[in-house]
């Protein structure tokens, strides 16, 4: 009878295991392995930024997920503990099914592979990319500061930025103009870090922006200002000019010069005129460029003579000459209606007179000095104008008319200019 119970006991006891392990192999067959349902999308983040990597497993039943380095082999996360001492490291997840890795305030040494692993045997793994960007930055001891040059050297303007991906350089005028480089080439926008240009002129003063972009928001720009000195040099548009006592009279002159000139009129090689009842010298600037007018009120006998506009600065000095002589009846001739043509061609002339272009009154009445082809010493290029100047007469005044008159095919020019 005790037998019997015995191994009645025992039979239960078999059965039971029976039962178990039949259930534990029911388990394992119905239960699948936990699996990734898709790979990690790679990141990229903004340096300051938060970045956040995300797992997407499936079946994960009683396993982990941990994440994990792979630079540095060290295991950040485990379920949902943080396990490295990084602070701004965490973990969170959806329903244990998307596990996310958070990494707050990323910096550049964040960059590189991150491994999400579950602890099968063997393990599974799969890993994402984080980049981090960095918004450009100007380099300021990289970085040319404001430049003075003298006018025919070569110059270069450099600007150096870092930055994730590594910045192009753009150059621009801050007032939008064209940027010359010699040889005849025009651009609105110049690549690069360094930026030279040969031969440098007075048209290239100015303020320039180096632009640093990677696509990186926000792009910065540096500001810097380009000064090209150079001596004075005045032009004259009419070095002859009549007028009748009692009438109104204004000289003119055009000079140009950097640093700023001092200009001032002279007549009969001496006195500085300077303002009186009688005299009204006017000077009106316009960046490098001043015109220099003289307003005679009533033009008296002693006022005929030989006038000189004078521009000087720290490079040097130079003067243009214009004669004042007396229209008597004989020589007059009709001058009437005239202001209008006049005007018009002043500008014309005086904008061929700067760039040197095809113009006869160049030849003829130009004074030139203050050279743009030598850096040092200011020669004195006078001049076979003021021989000329000397020894003419009405006769060389109607020669001049008479080219003025051809070149701009216009009937009714003069040679005094009403008030
Ligand atoms: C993530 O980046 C790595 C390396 O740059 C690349 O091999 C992988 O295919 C990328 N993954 C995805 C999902 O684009
Ligand atoms: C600019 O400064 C940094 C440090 O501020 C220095 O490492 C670098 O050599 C400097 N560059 C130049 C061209 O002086
Ligand atoms: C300026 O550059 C040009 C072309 O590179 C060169 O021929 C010339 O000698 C340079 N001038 C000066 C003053 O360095
Ligand atoms: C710019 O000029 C500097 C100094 O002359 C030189 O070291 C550098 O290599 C130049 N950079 C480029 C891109 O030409
Ligand atoms: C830099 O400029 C080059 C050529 O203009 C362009 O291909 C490249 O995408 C630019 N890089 C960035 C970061 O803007
Ligand atoms: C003079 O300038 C005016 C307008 O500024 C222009 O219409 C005219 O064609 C010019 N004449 C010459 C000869 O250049």
């Amino acid at each position: 009878m005790m037998l019997l119970k015995n191994l009645f006991l025992s039979c239960q006891r078999l059965s039971t295991l029976l039962i178990f392990s039949s259930l534990l192999t029911f388990a394992r067959t119905q239960t699948l392995d936990p699996n990734f349902k898709e790979p990690i999308t790679n990141v990229t983040a903004s340096v300051g930024r938060e970045a956040v990597l995300s797992c997407v497993v499936q079946n994960l039943g009683q396993y982990k997920v941990a994440w994990l380095r792979i630079d540095t082999q060290t295991i950040l996360t485990i379920a949902s503990h943080v396990i490295t001492k990084n602070h701004r490291i965490g973990v969170s997840h959806s329903e244990h099914r998307t596990w996310f890795l958070h990494i707050r305030e990323v910096r550049p040494t964040d960059r590189g592979g991150y491994m999400c692993q579950i602890n099968t045997d063997p393990m599974k793994s799969q890993t994402g990319v984080l980049d981090v960007v960095v918004p450009p930055d100007i380099i300021d001891n990289e970085t040319s500061t404001d430049i003075i040059v003298r006018e025919n050297s070569n110059v270069t303007l450099r600007c150096s930025a870092r930055g994730s991906p590594t910045p192009n350089i753009t150059w621009r005028r801050e007032d939008g103009n064209e940027i010359s480089r010699g040889n005849d080439e025009k651009a609105i926008a110049v690549y690069g870090t360094n930026f030279t240009i040969t031969k440098v002129n007075r048209l290239h003063m100015g303020s320039y922006l180096c632009i640093a972009t990677n696509g990186v928001p926000p792009s910065v720009s540096k500001r810097i200002v380009l000064i090209v000195h150079f001596s004075p040099m005045v032009s004259v548009q009419n070095q002859l000019v009549g007028a009748r006592e009692g009438q109104s009279m204004t000289l003119e002159c055009l000079s140009e010069a950097f640093p700023k000139s001092i200009n001032y009129w002279t007549k009969d090689k001496s006195e500085i005129i300077a303002q009186d009842g009688r005299y009204e010298p006017v000077l009106v600037e316009n960046a490098y460029r001043v015109h220099m007018r003289l307003v005679i009120r009533s033009v008296s006998a002693s006022d005929f003579g030989t006038y000189k506009c004078v521009s000087r600065n720290s490079l040097g000095d130079t003067d243009g000459s214009i004669k004042l002589y007396q229209i008597t009846s004989d020589n007059a001739i009709d001058h009437s209606d005239n202001t209008k043509h006049k005007s018009k061609l002043r500008k014309n002339t005086s904008n061929n007179l700067i760039e040197g272009k095809r113009d006869i009154l160049k030849e003829q009445d130009l004074k030139l000095r203050g050279r743009k082809d030598t850096l040092d010493g200011d020669e004195d290029y006078d001049d076979d104008s003021s021989a000329t100047n000397k020894n003419c007469n009405i006769l060389c005044v109607i020669l001049s008319f008479a080219l003025v008159y051809c070149f701009h095919h216009h009937p009714q020019l003069q040679i005094f200019h009403p008030a």
